[in-house]
C-alpha cells in the first residue's frame, strides 16, 4: 500500500524580513547579463557601512571623538571618525577588487584600486562632521558609476562625469537606528540595520518623496549672504497663506544625510545656495550633490542647483562644489521661480 506522500508547501515565510543582500541579488537576477560583480560590490559597500555604524556607536568609548589635527584638502579640520570612516571604506572598496577609481572627500587626488575593477565609487566617508561630538545624525554618502574603459587604466576622467551617468546611489544615517538607503535605478529603497545580527532588513520599500511638503529645511545664518531673490523666497516661505499651506515648519540638522532623509520621506525643500562668500554653495557635487539629487530623481523629487538640473552638471574638479536644492517637485519649483525671477511672492 502506497503511503500517501505528504503533501508539499512551497516555502515562503514571512517570518524573516528581505535582507538588503536578497534585495541586491533580486536586482542581479532580473539584470540580463549580471556577472554579480556589482552585487559583490554592494555587499562589500554593506559592509563597510556597518563598521562605521559600529565605531560611530562606541565613538564617545572608543577615544574616536575630536581631531585628528589634520586638514583636509576642503580646508577642513578633520574629524577622527572622517578619517576613520574614509580609511575602512578605502580598505574595504579596494578589496573588493571591483573599483578602478575610489574618489573621497578627505582625499586630496582619485585613488586608483590596487587591483582595479570595473566601477568608480565616490563617497562622503562621514557627512555632518560637525554633529559629530554632539551625537547627533550623521552619515555616509556614495555613489557609483561603471567604468567607461573597465580594461584601460583608470584615470580621473572616469570620475568627472555627469551624475545622470550613475549606476547606483545611496546613503547611510547613522541615527537613532541606522538605516541605508539606495537606489540602482529602479526606485528608492530603505533598509534598517538590526545590529544584534549586523544584518540591514528592507523597511521602506519604493519610497516616494511627495509632490509637496510642509518644511524647509536652510541655514538662515547665511541670509546676509543670500541674493535677493534667495532672500525673497525665504520670506516667502514664512509668509501665512492658507492656500498653500504657508508657513512652511523649519528643520535644520546641519547634516546633510538627515535633512535630507527626512525631506526625502516627509517632502518640503532643503537648500545649501551659494552665497557672497560661496558662490558655489558649501556642499560638494560628486559625492554629496550628485547621490542626493540621484535618489530624489528616483524618488519623484527634482534637484537643482537653482537653475540646472544637478545630474547634467559636468564635472571638472574631484571635490567641485555646487549650489544645491533638493526636495519636492512643487516646492523646488517654487524656489526656482524665485531665483529665476519669474515670481517675487
Ligand atoms: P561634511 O561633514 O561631510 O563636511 O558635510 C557637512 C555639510 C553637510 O552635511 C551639511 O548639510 C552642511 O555641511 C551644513 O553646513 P553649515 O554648518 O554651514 O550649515
Ligand atoms: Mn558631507
Ligand atoms: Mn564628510
Amino acid at each position: 500500500m502506497s503511503e500517501s506522500i505528504p503533501s508539499m508547501r512551497v516555502a515562503g515565510s514571512t517570518v524573516v524580513g528581505t535582507t538588503l543582500r536578497e534585495h541586491v541579488l533580486a536586482g542581479m537576477r532580473a539584470a540580463p547579463g549580471a556577472t554579480g560583480e556589482f552585487t559583490s560590490l554592494l555587499n562589500h559597500l554593506s559592509l563597510a557601512i556597518r563598521i562605521i555604524h559600529s565605531r560611530v556607536r562606541q565613538a564617545g568609548l572608543a577615544d574616536l571623538l575630536g581631531y585628528t589635527g589634520e586638514t583636509n584638502v576642503q580646508g577642513e579640520q578633520v574629524q577622527k571618525l572622517d578619517s576613520y570612516a574614509n580609511d575602512v571604506l578605502v580598505t574595504v572598496l579596494d578589496k573588493s577588487g571591483h573599483c578602478g577609481i575610489i574618489g573621497s572627500e578627505e582625499i586630496d587626488d582619485a585613488i586608483v584600486s590596487s587591483h582595479p575593477g570595473k566601477y568608480v565609487v565616490l563617497f562622503d566617508p562621514l557627512d555632518g562632521s560637525s554633529n559629530i561630538d554632539t551625537n547627533v545624525g550623521i552619515g555616509t554618502i556614495f555613489a557609483i558609476l561603471r567604468r567607461t574603459e573597465p580594461r584601460g587604466v583608470p584615470t580621473v576622467a572616469e570620475a568627472l562625469r555627469p551624475g545622470r551617468e550613475i549606476a547606483c546611489a545611496g546613503y547611510a544615517l547613522y541615527g537613532p537606528s541606522t538605516v541605508f538607503v539606495l537606489s540602482t535605478g529602479q526606485g528608492v529603497h530603505g533598509f534598517t540595520l538590526d545590529p544584534a545580527i549586523g544584518e540591514f532588513f528592507l523597511s521602506s520599500p519604493d519610497i516616494r518623496c511627495p509632490i509637496q511638503g510642509s518644511m524647509y529645511s536652510v541655514n538662515e545664518g547665511n541670509f546676509p549672504r543670500w541674493s535677493p531673490q534667495i532672500r525673497k523666497w525665504n520670506d516667502w516661505i514664512k509668509m501665512e497663506s492658507r492656500q498653500d499651506g504657508r508657513p512652511y515648519g523649519m528643520r535644520y540638522v546641519g547634516s546633510l544625510v538627515a535633512d535630507a532623509h527626512r525631506t526625502l520621506l516627509k517632502g518640503g525643500i532643503f537648500a545649501y545656495p551659494g552665497d557672497t562668500k560661496s558662490p558655489n554653495g558649501k556642499l560638494r557635487l560628486l559625492y554629496e550633490a550628485n547621490p542626493m539629487a540621484y535618489l530624489f530623481e528616483q524618488a519623484g523629487g527634482e534637484a537643482t542647483n537653482g537653475v540646472d538640473r544637478i545630474l547634467d552638471i559636468q564635472p571638472e574638479k574631484l571635490h567641485q562644489r555646487t549650489p544645491l536644492v533638493i526636495g519636492s517637485k512643487s516646492d523646488v519649483g517654487a524656489f526656482r521661480q524665485f531665483v529665476t525671477g519669474e515670481r517675487d511672492e
